[in-house]
């Protein structure tokens, strides 16, 4: 009997667990990471570990990642049905090093791993280092004993990067041949894509790209890897494709069900329509799971895209689109993914209700969407086709594309494969222009930070440890400078709280025996660190001078005042409107709050109404606020929030405010 999904998961994470490494759950598919749109590796969650921002608080870490690939550099949106092998949702199983272990053990682990517990046959293994590799390819052949005419060397795909920026290295990977009846032999190199599949990725990871196109060294080499939980069943269950496994078959039927299409009799476009209906159903659920909505902008829109393709494909395989609200093909596709895939995602079956909800009504806006993008469309092209003199131009203006997408949720692949059909292009740099243009209105709107050369103070974390924040406790602290230039100051221990979890910093002065500087905001400088950014200075302030360091205390009870009622929205929001409500971020100043969350539609008067008559009740009730350090284990016992997709360490802070509000948060609050 082969293994299935869960029996190639527990062994993965055990066989690693033995040899050390600490098991993380599944983070977010929403990254911290600004860089990217959505979690697309396992490594994505550890970056500031590799980058030497943070520090690990062990060195070796096993997990099996939710991944999604259908935006940015990592995107697989294109190919989904095409191939025996992508999806733009899938489990990435993996084993990480931070500055510990190298190549020889991740390499002898990989092959111990494949060949001793999934028991594959090692004669149909191939393995790939980069062309600059010989270390790795010395250890594959004299350590591990892979024949050297089954290892061969790649360059570009042998060489991983998490994007256009981050952590990347030379990489080495582990192929299974699937058999002549699949293609032209020759290994990966040569040999047929489909008969050779990748079922892992051993990253060196020793580099990071920055934005400037340059490189610079990692601080110490470390291990990442990814392997695909799928592709591996998929071999181990000894069938042509991902699509074959019993999960997704299980999936395919359904959908074949719900669309009227004989899965044994299927044409190969049918199937490939299928299988997006397949795939999506996976994606747009597990990503509706982690907090993210359709939208027009962002990962939002990216969610709405990949929904609104699945539901295009049932209808090219014959699901009416003007069927009745109760039976739209994805709400129905959710219930089984939830069947499927709840068992080992414990927050979709919780959320199913609310999953299906979201899609569901995306789906009937989307039957809108369709009616009036294809009676403007039907009316541009009509215009284009009789006016003679751009007969060899015909294109739909890029202005037309995007008042489509933008106000009609019409997303541009649709203009465009809709007028295809008619043999009419669509201007996409004029549609680029008009959405650049939107961008920066968008993003003049926001606060941009500025980049500072993190390098000076991963050192001071690295020589002094994380700062001592005091400003629980005190409003002036004594300190000592540590670190100086002509912007920011950095202190060992101070009472001035550095912006996070939209709590904006403090402000206030640095007064040492020769110099007084006045503190004009506080944030971090990389994780941990608290730096102070400079106002002004008189007279000559220097390392290693004791200081008096005080806060604007006026201000930070302004602020304090407004964190807390920021919880208290949160619980009022939950209470009225469900538990479905996910905060998307806030800000916290002195002067007002505002919490963002995310909500199916907007709010009626009434509900506003209610909401704020909650919140000034609790207020007017005045009860005891409770801040605590405890463990994350007694926390969820206590059934606090969290900050979805935060990464919290075992020692977590919570905030009671009131009877009706417990969240996890490390900001300042008022006492009652
Ligand atoms: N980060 C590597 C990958 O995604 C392991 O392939």
């Amino acid at each position: 009997m082969s293994m299935d999904a869960n029996e190639v998961r527990q062994a993965f994470v055990s066989f690693f667990e033995k040899r050390g490494h600490h098991h993380q759950a599944s983070a977010s598919l929403i990254p911290h990471d600004p860089t990217l749109l959505f979690t697309v590796a396992g490594m994505v969650p550890f970056k500031a570990y590799f980058t030497g921002e943070q520090i690990p608080p062990f060195n070796r870490a096993v997990s099996i990642q939710k991944c999604v690939r259908a935006g940015g550099k990592h995107n697989d949106l294109d190919e989904i049905g095409r191939t025996s092998r992508h999806f733009t949702f899938f489990e990435m199983m993996g084993n990480f090093s931070f500055g510990d272990y190298f190549k020889a053990e991740a390499i002898t682990w990989a092959w111990e791993f494949v060949v001793d517990v999934l028991a594959l046959d090692p004669e149909r293994l191939w393995v790939t280092v980069h062309l600059s590799d010989d270390e790795a390819a010395e250890i594959w052949v004299n350590q591990v004993g892979v024949p050297p005419d089954r290892l061969q060397r790649l360059d570009e795909d042998n060489y991983w990067k998490m994007g256009s920026t981050g952590p990347c290295g030379p990489c080495s990977e582990i192929y299974w041949d699937k058999g002549p009846e699949f293609g032209a032999a020759g290994g990966p190199k040569y040999g047929d894509q489909d008969r050779y599949i990748e079922i892992w990725n051993l990253v060196f990871m020793q580099f990071e790209q920055q934005s400037d196109g340059t490189k610079s060294r990692l601080p110490k080499p470390s291990i990442d890897t990814g392997m695909g939980l799928e592709r591996t069943v998929s071999v181990l269950q000894g069938v042509d494709s991902v699509w074959e496994t019993n999960e997704l078959r299980a999936l395919l039927e359904t959908a074949a069900g719900l669309t009227s299409v004989d899965l044994a009799t299927a044409s190969d476009e049918q199937k490939v329509s299928l299988r997006i209906v397949a795939d999506h159903a996976r994606s747009t659920s597990m990503l509706v799971s982690d907090g993210v909505f359709p939208s027009n902008e962002a990962r939002g829109y990216v969610l709405r895209r990949i929904l609104r393709r699945a539901v295009r494909h049932s209808y090219i395989l014959g699901v009416d689109s003007t069927a009745n609200a109760q039976s739209t093909v994805m709400g129905q596709m959710v219930d089984r993914v939830v069947e499927i895939m709840g068992p080992h995602y414990p927050d979709l079956v919780k959320n199913a209700a609310f999953i299906r909800d979201v899609i569901a009504r995306e789906e009937l806006r989307f039957r809108e969407t369709l009616r009036t993008g294809q009676a403007i469309l039907d009316n541009e092209m009509s215009k284009l086709l009789t006016d003679d003199s751009s007969a060899t131009s015909q294109q739909l203006s890029g202005a037309t594309a995007f008042l489509l997408h933008d106000t009609y949720g019409f997303p541009l692949e649709l203009s465009e494969e809709i007028t295809n059909e008619h043999g009419i292009k669509v201007d996409k740099d004029g549609f680029r222009l008009a959405m650049a243009e939107q961008q920066k209105r968008a993003k003049d709107a926001r606060h941009e930070d500025s980049t500072t050369d993190s390098a000076p103070l991963v050192a001071l974390l690295q020589n002094h440890g994380e700062t001592h924040f005091t400003g629980r406790e005190e409003t002036e602290s004594t300190a000592e400078i540590i670190y100086l230039d002509d912007k920011t100051v950095v202190l060992n221990r101070t009472p001035f709280y550095a912006e996070a979890g939209g709590q904006i910093g403090d402000t206030g002065s640095i007064l040492t025996e020769s110099a007084e500087i006045t503190v004009a905001d506080t944030r971090y400088g990389v994780p941990g660190l608290i730096v102070h950014q400079i106002g002004s200075v008189s007279g000559t302030p220097e390392v290693g001078q004791k200081v008096t360091a005080t806060i604007d205390n006026q201000r930070r009870e302004l602020i304090r005042r407004n964190h807390t009622a920021t919880h208290l929205l949160h619980s009022a929001l939950r209470t009225i409107l469900g538990d479905h409500v996910k905060q998307q971020g806030s800000y916290v100043g002195p002067d007002r709050l505002r919490f963002d969350f995310s909500h199916y539609e907007a709010l009626s008067a009434p509900q506003i109404t209610e909401i704020e008559d909650y919140v000034n009740a609790q207020v007017l009730t005045n009860a005891h606020c409770n801040h605590f350090e405890t463990t994350m284990e007694e926390a969820q016992r206590l059934g606090a929030i969290a900050f979805f997709g935060d990464k919290y360490g075992d020692v977590v802070r919570v905030l009671q405010a009131g009877p009706n509000s417990t969240e996890l948060c490390g900001g300042t609050h008022v006492r009652a």
